[in-house]
């Protein structure tokens, strides 16, 4: 299938695009370039750090505290309204070069018209102050209309498969520029297997990665393991469960993991912190996780997920501990289904009076 943006308008689009050695007239140092034949990083390193809900005045000593840890991969996104802080900690001059670390952005929900795509590529490129994403995803499979500020409008006239047709080209851009400019890889978040199959039916560049919610109180096993059969990168988001504040008020009466009698027990077996047992666990099962932190010693902490190894027996224990408790499901405010068929999401075939 053709990409629907013509390559001249890729280059227009690249002409347009932030440039890696341009300087900055607000005195931030230009990000710092790599070296022409340097390769980008690849896989997707199996720990990141996650960006939402880090404020912008947190965000730069959360990055630069990542960096001194060795992080190699930021997990951001346009609706996390931080952008441009990420932009600033990438431009420090302490920062390592572009081409060493992984740096994923997503597509918010009211820039899925196709037109409106590269658009809010080229948006996030210039706050992050970079040429190039490692990952981009489309955020959730729902297009809102755009201009409609504090309303939420579904658009009905823009389907997934739309959305993805424009991705696609902002790979191809990635591969005609030689990874000066565009997505080394797409991919796509909080869809449900339909979903997914939607896009695997007409993908030319098909998704590299699938971001969503799991952790050991939602563990989806089986969707997890479809997706390594199928070579497609699970990453892990809310990887520590319900410590995300946002989340208090779903399911007051489960303990914050860090609390949890089994995971504090396994930890303590283990000689690591709940938070890198409960980390490492996902690692072990071939996730990729991304907790959020703007604490140094937390972020150290998190990437201790690495070290952490379950036998078999100790695997199927944890098995027994889902809870298949989704915390993040705007369906009912979004008035759309989502994660159909899956724990905690929409089921079209059951009517919950019945129930
Ligand atoms: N694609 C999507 O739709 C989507 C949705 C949700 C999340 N995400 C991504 O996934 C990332 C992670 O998910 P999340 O932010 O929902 O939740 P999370 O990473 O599971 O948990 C974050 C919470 O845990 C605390 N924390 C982190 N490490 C800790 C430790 N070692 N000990 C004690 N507390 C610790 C953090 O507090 P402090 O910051 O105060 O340390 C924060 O309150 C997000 O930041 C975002 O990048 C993506």
């Amino acid at each position: 299938m053709r990409p629907s943006i013509p390559i001249s308008v890729l280059v227009a689009i690249v002409q347009a695009s932030p440039l890696q050695n341009s300087i900055k007239d607000d005195g931030q140092h230009p990000i710092k370039p790599s070296p022409p034949s340097s390769a980008p990083v690849s896989p997707i390193p199996s720990v990141g750090l996650g960006l939402w809900n880090s404020k912008p005045s947190d965000v730069p000593h959360a990055i630069a505290s990542a960096f001194s840890s060795n992080y190699t991969h930021l997990d951001g996104a346009a609706a996390y309204n931080n952008e441009p802080s990420v932009g600033s900690a990438l431009s420090d001059k302490h920062a390592p070069a572009r081409h060493t670390y992984w740096l994923t952005s997503k597509l918010w929900n009211t820039m899925h018209k196709p037109v409106n795509v590269p658009k809010a590529f080229n948006k996030t490129l210039s706050d992050l102050n970079t040429t190039y994403l490692d990952l981009y995803l489309m955020h959730w499979p729902v297009a809102f209309l755009p201009d409609n500020p504090g309303r939420t409008i579904i658009d009905q006239d823009t389907s997934i498969t739309d959305t993805w047709r424009a991705m696609e080209t902002l790979a191809s851009a990635y591969q005609a520029s030689n990874g000066a400019y565009g997505a080394h890889y797409i991919g796509i978040s909080n869809f449900s297997p339909r979903q997914i199959d939607e896009i695997l039916k007409m993908c030319t560049i098909c998704p590299y990665a699938h971001e969503f919610e799991t952790h050991p109180y939602l563990q989806q096993q089986e969707f997890v393991n479809w997706h390594i059969e199928h070579d497609m990168k699970v990453i892990a988001y809310s990887p520590l469960a319900n410590l995300n504040p946002t989340y208090k008020d779903v399911m007051p009466e489960l303990p914050p993991i860090l609390e949890d009698k089994f995971w504090v027990g396994a930890a303590q077996k283990k000689n690591v912190s709940v938070a890198q047992a409960v980390l490492g666990w996902n690692v072990q099962r071939g996730a990729i996780v991304i907790p959020k932190s703007v604490h140094a010693k937390r972020i150290e902490e998190n990437l201790g997920a690495l070290k952490v190894e379950f036998s078999e027996e100790e695997l199927q224990d944890v098995q027994k501990e889902d809870k298949k408790i989704r915390f993040n499901n705007p369906s009912k405010d979004w008035g759309v289904e989502l994660f159909e068929g899956l724990d905690g999401g929409s089921n079209r075939f059951v009517i919950e009076d019945e129930l």
